[in-house]
């Protein structure tokens, strides 16, 4: 789990053009789900492609201590034997989900709605983030659950034992609350309904729809609304796993800000509810090609050709936010950059991430020489151009993948090296990044302590 061994210090240095192929990982989120709607199926669930991070190998683990038989027969080759909706048996151990906020949410979601009890934890980053956003949405199936001040982990979790079907309206734009709700209505009778003003990442909709569940999405005067039809069996499947667009980030905003660089990205997912960077990146004046749009695994995919470009700065409008949560760090790093300010409003929930990534973001920034606004829902960079970053800074990375990969794609078009002081939160999501970046002509590795 990451934050429990030693820190691992990484340098970045300024770079060569990167060339070559970069083969993404799978999906992490949908790593995820296809675990625990695997193991919710009545037989066994083939899956192909997934992210061997510590995230989801956590989540693999935890499904074992709900009664599923999880095995690996090979490199992203899984296969997980379900136990049925409904007949998640007891653990016998504390649920460590490490560093996950969406395994420990889903994983409660997934078993709110069983009259079992079960104790989760996390590391020093997950158990500090709130849970309320999801225990109380639970609450209204039946379920209770006591936890640490602030709805805070370590928490334990008694299931419904005659759970009632639930609407609920998400207060904030969170696809883990929503499939926290979806994944408990699984076990409840009748109809739950979800509605979200801004619609949010949907692979646990579409995945539902394919293990079998009567799912149906639609718009109102609401917003987004969600209605899934309680106690379906689920039929087991085979999940290919697509290559996740949020690692894609690092590899293709890399080769954008390098000089020279030209690369290729096979596979990756062109989802729409996760497709908000790729937009941003064309405004700001990205050469990206998104070459053989296709469908694979139920998701539509392309093949990318990234090329190095002259970037300016942008406003992001606020309702695209949900649909590039994730990548608003390495947004702000590249922004850096660009000619002009990047302006990044209607983002407070990067304040409950992995880390608080816009005082992460802000800090590490300010310490290689760029100027930052910041506000409690709102980051501004003041882009300093190509070749104006100064660099040569020392970075916290605060237990968070994703803050320590956008700084080390920063010091590759820094002018001095950046360093950050712990990249080993990186393995969550993406362990082979330091390989790949290598095998593109980045200047990553380990630093000596
Ligand atoms: C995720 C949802 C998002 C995202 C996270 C993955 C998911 O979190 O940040 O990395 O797989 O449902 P929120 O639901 O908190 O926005």
């Amino acid at each position: 789990m990451s934050g429990h061994g030693a820190p691992v210090p990484m340098i970045s240095h300024p770079s060569g053009p990167l060339r070559g192929e970069a083969r993404i990982p799978g999906d992490k989120s949908i790593s995820h789900r296809a675990l625990i709607l695997g193991a919710l199926a009545v037989g066994e669930t083939r899956i192909s492609g997934l992210l061997e991070g510590q995230d989801v190998l956590d989540t693999a683990a935890a499904m074992r201590a709900f009664g599923a038989e999880v095995a690996r027969h090979g490199p992203g080759e899984w296969t997980v034997r379900g136990v049925g909706v409904g007949g998640f048996a007891e653990p016998d151990r504390v649920i460590d989900c490490g560093n996950s906020g969406t395994g420990v949410r889903l994983i409660m979601g997934a078993m709110a709605t069983t009259p079992i009890t079960a104790t989760f934890t996390g590391d020093a980053s997950l158990n500090r983030r709130p849970m309320g956003r999801v225990t109380e949405p639970l609450a209204l199936f039946g379920t209770r659950a006591h936890g640490r001040a602030g709805g805070r982990l370590p928490m334990t979790v008694i299931g419904a034992a005659d759970p009632v079907p639930v609407r609920y309206r998400l207060p904030v734009a969170s696809a883990q609350v929503k499939s926290a709700v979806l994944l408990a209505g699984l076990n409840a009778p009748g109809e739950t309904v979800v509605i979200e003003a801004e619609p949010t990442r949907d692979h646990s909709e579409r995945m539902l729809r394919g293990f079998g569940a009567t799912i149906e999405t639609g718009r109102s005067e609401e917003g987004h609304v969600i209605t899934l039809t309680g106690q379906p069996e689920l039929v087991p499947q085979r999940v290919a796993v697509p290559r996740d667009p949020s690692s894609a980030a690092f590899p293709v905003c890399a080769a954008l800000v390098v000089e020279g660089s030209e690369i290729t990205v096979p596979g990756v997912s062109r989802n729409p509810t996760r497709s908000g960077l790729y937009a941003t990146l064309v405004e700001m004046g990205a050469d990206i090609a998104f070459d053989d749009p296709r469908e694979e695994g139920g998701e539509p995919v392309a093949d990318l050709r990234v090329r190095h470009s002259a970037l300016r700065g942008v406003e992001v409008p606020p309702e695209r936010a949900a649909s590039m949560i994730d990548e608003f760090p390495i947004l702000a790093a590249i922004a850096a950059l660009a000619e002009g300010r990047t302006v990044m409003r209607g983002v407070a929930e990067l304040r409950v991430k992995e880390s608080d990534r816009i005082d992460a973001m802000a800090r590490g920034l300010e310490a290689c020489g760029v100027e930052v606004e910041e506000e409690r829902d709102m980051l501004v960079v003041h882009g300093r151009g190509a070749g104006g970053v100064a660099g040569g800074a020392t970075v916290e990375s605060r237990l968070d993948h994703r803050i320590a990969m956008s700084f080390l794609v920063l010091g590759l078009a820094a002018r001095a090296p950046i360093r950050v002081d712990d990249g080993s939160p990186i393995a969550t999501s993406f362990p082979d990044f330091e390989p790949l970046m290598q095998g593109l002509g980045a200047a990553i590795g380990r630093d000596a302590v």
